[in-house]
């Protein structure tokens, strides 16, 4: 978008060139572009972009959409409601040991997230916990992977060796989407019923 600039120089003189203030000003932060914009396979626009404090809201009102069996899948236990604070942690990251990115559906007022795909770096093991959500409506349309295959690249950007998550057994989504991406799975025998999915990322790994 171009910026107009309004001169106060008096008309019959030539126009001043702009202030230096001026001329680098930023743009205002709503003016600026935030993330990129995604198709889904059906034709739905939505844009993907790191999370930010002012999310909290959103990500509520997204938890709240979601049916007990998602939020056993996301979260491994039962959870009626996701407290205020716990949301503000999640939206709060730290840029260091944290990546968040979520899926926004900016067709409505206000937006609404649609999904989240988030990470923890453990620097002593030089590797990272992931975590993905698709609402339920948008599921199937390619969103997982594609907040998958963004948090490997993130971990690669980190040079971790490798990215990891617990997914339920009877979470055969998940298995497939992993799958696919060419994760390997491990049974855990002091969890049943939960697998331990990772992908090495051709780093090594730093010794335990
Ligand atoms: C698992 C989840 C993230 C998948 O999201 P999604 O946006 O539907 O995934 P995609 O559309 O990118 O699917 C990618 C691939 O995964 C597999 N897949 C996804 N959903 C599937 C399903 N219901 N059955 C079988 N395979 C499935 C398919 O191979 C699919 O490729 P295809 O559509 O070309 O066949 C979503 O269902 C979800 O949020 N579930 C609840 C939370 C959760 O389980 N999180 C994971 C633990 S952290």
């Amino acid at each position: 978008m171009s910026l107009a600039i309004t001169y106060s120089a008096p008309l019959r003189f030539a126009p001043l060139p702009p202030r230096s203030s001026e001329r680098f000003a930023r743009r205002p932060a709503n003016d600026e572009p935030r993330g990129e914009h995604v198709a889904t396979r059906d034709g739905r626009e939505l844009v993907l972009r790191p999370i930010e404090p002012g999310d909290v809201a959103a990500l509520q009102r997204c938890f709240s959409r979601l049916s007990p069996e998602d939020i056993r899948r996301r979260f491994l236990h039962a959870m009626s409601e996701l407290p205020a604070l716990m949301a503000q942690r999640l939206c709060q990251v730290d840029p260091a040991l944290e990546t968040a990115f979520v899926l926004m559906d900016e067709s409505t007022t206000p937006a609404e997230m649609r999904g989240v795909g988030r990470i923890y770096v453990d620097q002593s093991a030089n590797n990272a916990e992931f975590s993905v959500l698709v609402e339920h409506d948008w599921t199937r349309l390619g969103l997982g992977a594609l907040l998958m295959q963004r948090l490997v690249d993130d971990c690669r950007r980190r040079n971790l060796a490798e990215i990891w998550g617990y997914v339920l057994l009877e979470n055969r989504p998940m298995l497939e989407l992993c799958k696919e991406l060419g994760f390997v799975r491990r049974l855990l025998p002091s969890e049943p019923g939960t697998a331990q999915i990772s992908l090495a990322l051709g780093k090594p790994a730093k010794p335990r």
